[in-house]
């Protein structure tokens, strides 16, 4: 039995049974590989779910507010992946006939989002394309079992795996060929701890073979410096009417299109007495007390958060003091998708 052979083989009874596996509707398809682009399958299910309920059909998607559509995201993160996922919702319904789906890899890369991974898993899943679908796991599984030592990360590589995977992959099944490379790749060819003696195609693996499966893959990965952020934010509770006071963040970066409170950021540690100047600076607001504080890490990030619980005490038209702020009533809340660390201080102050 060849390679694609024992591998289909193996997948036809080990495979995970995943949602996103029952169907092969491009659009369900779609959504299930942009939630999984940066987030683990067992986190994934919840929200593709959910997602799909919410949005059932591309039409659907792409007539939602971008508010609906970041809240149903909440805290799955790399929030620019459900924006782009509504807009190319909303260019395809643009499009005559509307909702026209994309069928190959080279039309669905053109859109926002879809990268040559997204693409190929799509176009092969859905539309029986031959191409490899290459994230971390298959560059393992295929570097090992071919002996590539070409560097994963290098400008090229894609290429290289792709000329020797051609010669190997199942041209009947591409799409059952890439998710059982994703499932060897998760299960079995793990990065430590490999369980060879269970896979199917150890017999031929070059790596298996020469004892050298955790020389593989090759990578030469830069490590960013993690970047310390200093966040104050502005809690303004009007009790009285029970309103509160939030922010929509438009600036160009991950929380973008979510909802946050006033703030105020700094690059170093700032005294309480530094903290109260400056809010009062920039919003003449007076402020308490320091309420909740929580250390929020991101990949290349880490934020240091600080919620203060301020007061108004001017009689001002609250619309009018704050540009880019507005109260909205308590039970609206549930309407508005924020950040993780805003959502943990909610809970933690019981408004939602
Ligand atoms: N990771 C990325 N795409 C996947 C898929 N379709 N199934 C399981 N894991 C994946």
């Amino acid at each position: 039995m060849n390679f694609s052979k024992k591998i289909i083989n193996w997948y036809k009874n080990n495979h995970r049974k995943l949602p996103w596996r029952e169907t092969r509707n491009p659009y369900y398809v779609l959504v299930s590989e942009f939630m999984l682009q940066k987030t683990k399958v067992s986190k994934t299910i919840k929200y593709y779910l959910d997602f799909i309920k919410k949005f059932p059909d591309i039409e659907k998607l792409a007539h939602a507010e971008e508010k609906e559509v970041l809240k149903k995201w909440e805290g799955l993160g790399y929030y620019a992946r459900a924006r782009y996922l509504h807009l190319f919702a909303k260019q395809l319904v643009k499009k005559k006939p509307s909702g026209f789906f994309p069928k190959t890899y080279k039309e669905l890369i053109k859109y926002k989002g879809i990268g040559p991974y997204t693409g190929a898993a799509v176009a092969s899943i859905c539309f029986d394309e031959v191409i490899p679908a290459l994230d971390g796991n298959a560059y393992r599984v295929f570097s090992r079992y071919i002996g590539i030592y070409h560097n994963i990360t290098s400008f090229g590589a894609k290429n290289i795996f792709r000329f020797f995977i051609l010669k190997i992959m199942d041209h009947n099944d591409p799409g059952i060929f890439n998710q059982a490379i994703m499932d060897l790749g998760s299960t079995l060819c793990t990065p430590r701890k490999a369980k060879c003696i269970y896979c199917p195609v150890k017999s031929s693996c070059f790596s298996f073979k020469n004892g050298t499966i955790y020389d593989l893959p090759v990578k030469n990965i830069i490590k960013k410096p993690v970047v310390h952020r200093f966040f104050y934010y502005v809690f303004i509770w009007d009790k009285k009417n029970n309103h509160l006071c939030i922010h929509k963040r438009n600036n160009k970066d991950i929380w973008k299109g979510l909802y946050d409170f006033p703030l105020i950021e700094s690059e170093k540690n700032l005294s309480i007495s530094e903290i109260i100047d400056k809010i009062w600076t920039k919003f003449r607001i007076i402020s308490d007390s320091i309420i909740y504080q929580i250390i929020h890490k991101l990949t290349h990030q880490t934020l240091f958060i600080q919620f203060l619980n301020c007061r108004i005490i001017q009689n001002i038209q609250k619309e009018k003091y704050f540009d880019n702020f507005f109260f909205i009533p308590h039970e609206k809340i549930v309407e508005y998708p924020f950040p993780r660390p805003i959502t943990l201080f909610l809970k933690h102050e019981k408004m939602i």
